[in-house]
């Protein structure tokens, strides 16, 4: 009797397998595969041309669209200032921690406008900089979210190749500047140095002076395309002090419907596209 019993649990058990591993259509199995959230990284080479207001205000828009799919994470270790953008004063917990092996990841995330999930980095850690197993680090968040946007260091120095090699996609900011376009094209050497596929560009503080060089120029220059254009505009600086991305603080600016356009195209990308590409996610 025991034993009939367990010989059909047994069989339960195994056709159960079977339905989680996957099943056959047409003769082809098609897996069922755990989630893993997309990574982008935002970079530019130089320092100061929109990154983390970039990341700051794609998280807080996409995060509107995803639930709560979307974490944010510091990784510019030396100068970190996402918190700021975000409104996070004085975490307890950071990146920091979280790489120096001290803590796990959820216990740096802090949830900002309700939705956005985003791990800030410590402005007075004392310690030496953990150097960097950001991949490894940011793991665990694979699994959790559909979007982890790293924020990254300015240059190509230790901090930024960890970001380089701990995202799947690169989001590129640059301003519509001479040494900026240069620098730009290092960053886009370095994307292909490590294979890491650009998702697009981000042309930053466009003020629309002459001597600014023109979007054509831009686009002829860098051979990727522009997916966003976003103005100068003071309520972006304004934001920075309130400690609110300016996609909340004065959603009708100039810069908010940018940053909205910049986000519609990045889900485009990322989610439309993407799930044409890979139907097993
Ligand atoms: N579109 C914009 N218009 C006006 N100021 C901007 C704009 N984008 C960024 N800024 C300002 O430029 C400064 C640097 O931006 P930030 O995003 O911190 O740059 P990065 O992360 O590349 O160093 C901040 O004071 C920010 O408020
Ligand atoms: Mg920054």
């Amino acid at each position: 009797m025991v034993g009939r019993l367990s010989s059909a649990r047994k069989k339960r058990f195994s056709s159960m397998k079977e339905l989680l591993r996957g099943f056959k259509r047409g003769g082809r199995r098609i897996e069922i595969k755990p989630r893993r959230a997309r990574v982008v990284g935002v970079f530019s080479c130089k320092g100061g041309v929109g990154k983390t207001t970039t990341a700051a205000n794609l998280g807080m828009l996409l995060a509107e669209r995803l639930g709560n799919g979307v974490i944010v994470i510091e990784a510019n270790l030396s100068a970190p200032n996402l918190g700021l953008h975000l409104g996070i004063i004085d975490p307890k917990v950071t990146i920091h921690d979280v790489l120096a092996g001290a803590v796990p990841i959820e216990r740096a995330t802090n949830v900002v406008g309700g939705k956005l999930h985003a791990v800030p980095g410590s402005v007075a850690y004392e310690g030496g900089i953990p150097l960097v197993d950001l991949k490894g680090a940011i793991e665990p968040t694979r699994s959790k979210y559909k979007l982890i946007i790293i924020d990254s260091a300015p240059g190509l120095g230790a901090e930024a190749v960890a970001a380089i090699k701990a995202c799947d996609e690169m989001l590129v900011v640059t301003n519509p500047e001479i040494p900026t376009i240069a620098s730009t094209l290092r960053t886009f050497r370095a994307a292909q140095r490590y294979r890491i596929p650009i998702t697009g560009v981000v042309v930053n503080k466009i003020m629309g002076k002459r001597y600014e060089v023109p979007l054509s120029e831009i686009r002829k220059t860098l051979g990727w395309p522009i997916i966003a254009t976003v103005p100068d505009d003071d309520k972006v600086r304004e934001s920075l002090t309130a400690g609110i991305p300016v996609v909340r603080y004065s959603p009708k600016s100039r810069a908010a419907r940018a940053f909205r356009e910049l986000a519609d195209r990045t889900f485009e990308k990322l989610f439309k596209e993407g799930k044409r590409r890979q139907p097993s996610l």
